[in-house]
């Protein structure tokens, strides 16, 4: 069945489909997957993830070629990153084959939600990780679910490939250095709400979080990782408080390919003013370029692509993933899963 999607005018937010998978963790075991039509779950009173926040999830995208075949990017490591969150808050893992047998069933029993080629639209992926089992006292549950959702998108800044428009905040944290930061946790993005719309009231498009401690080194901003350019070097902070990001792991490896120099270290915030291009990335926020950095305390303001066009190394950047996702360029580091 067709559907009457506009898909060139997508936002990033929920759109219903027609299915999502569920599978369920009980004496030890995992469940097969199931397909659900209904987009409610029935949870106990005193399920672990409700009130001490047993929950991780991840983010990945189905890419629709021009060759019409449905593509995923690098998807062993979204299991890979939801089995240490797992492990980060004490949840029973979800096992390789399970999560690739579950994100297979979502992409095709949702086969008409993948964006057509050729319309910057995919189909976003939401696999979710809860602890079901009901405790009251402060330890694991027994009893896990793992469902995975889809929904199609389009950029999550809605700037697009377009330069967007960052506020330092210094008043809130989003994850402490020995904490959940390396978790994607839902935690970390409830503290990041103060954040969040702090930077929203002021007219930016996301937060920029500073290291916890010294409020000195970049960590990352928003629901995205931080890098910059500079001197032919791809810069990227080295922190214990931020999400490691599959797709800053892809550039990294893109950059060194093209002959950049790559710098994972501390990026002192000093620093800004003599980046060349400086930019936001992940799943959802694709590249970002940044064009604006705003730190509200110092009521200073940093201008980056002056002439409002993103940067040539972001571009060549964005142009190689983007070619390598939707199947536009070959594929030579095998990154990409066919769904069939
Ligand atoms: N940082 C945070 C806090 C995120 O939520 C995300 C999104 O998943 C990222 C970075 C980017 O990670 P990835 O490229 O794996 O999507
Ligand atoms: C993603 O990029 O997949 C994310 O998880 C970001 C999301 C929190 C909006």
């Amino acid at each position: 069945m067709e559907t009457n999607i506009d898909w060139k005018n997508l936002p990033f937010g929920y759109l219903k489909t027609d299915f999502n998978i569920r599978a369920y963790y009980k004496n030890g075991q995992w469940s097969k997957p199931e397909i659900s039509s209904d987009e409610h779950m029935p949870i106990h009173i005193a399920a672990t993830c409700l009130h001490y926040g047993q929950e991780a999830f991840e983010g990945m995208k189905a890419y629709r070629g021009k060759d019409g075949k449905i593509r995923l990017f690098r998807w062993d490591e979204n299991a890979h990153r939801l089995q240490h969150s797992a492990r980060g808050v004490m949840m029973a893992e979800v096992p390789d084959d399970l999560f690739i047998e579950c994100v297979t069933l979502a992409v095709k029993k949702n086969e008409r939600f993948v964006p057509p080629y050729g319309t910057g639209a995919s189909l976003y992926l939401r696999p979710l990780l809860i602890g079901t089992g009901a405790e009251v006292g402060v330890k694991p549950a027994s009893e896990y679910t793992f469902m995975i959702f889809v929904t199609p998108v389009g950029p999550y800044f809605k700037e697009g490939f377009n330069p967007v428009k960052i506020a330092v905040v210094r008043d809130s944290d989003r994850a402490a250095p020995q904490g959940t930061g390396t978790f994607k946790v839902g935690g970390n993005y409830a503290a990041s709400l103060r954040g969040v719309i702090k930077a929203h009231k002021a007219g930016y498009g996301a937060p920029m979080y500073l290291d916890c401690v010294h409020k000195q080194f970049v960590d990352e901003i928003g629901a995205a990782n931080f890098f910059a350019i500079k001197d032919n070097t791809y810069i990227t902070p080295k922190s214990e408080s931020i999400l490691p990001s599959i797709t800053n792991k892809s550039l990294v490896h893109l950059a060194e390919q093209m002959g950049l120099k790559v710098e994972r270290r501390p990026v002192d915030f000093n620093e800004i003013n003599s980046f060349e291009e400086v930019g936001a990335c992940g799943t959802a926020a694709i590249i970002s370029p940044i064009g604006e950095i705003y730190d509200i305390d110092k009521e200073t303001t940093y201008k980056f692509c002056k002439d409002g066009k993103p940067g040539p190394i972001s571009t060549k950047l964005y142009e190689t993933l983007l070619g390598i996702q939707f199947g536009d360029i070959p594929d030579p580091y095998g990154w990409v899963t066919f769904v069939e």
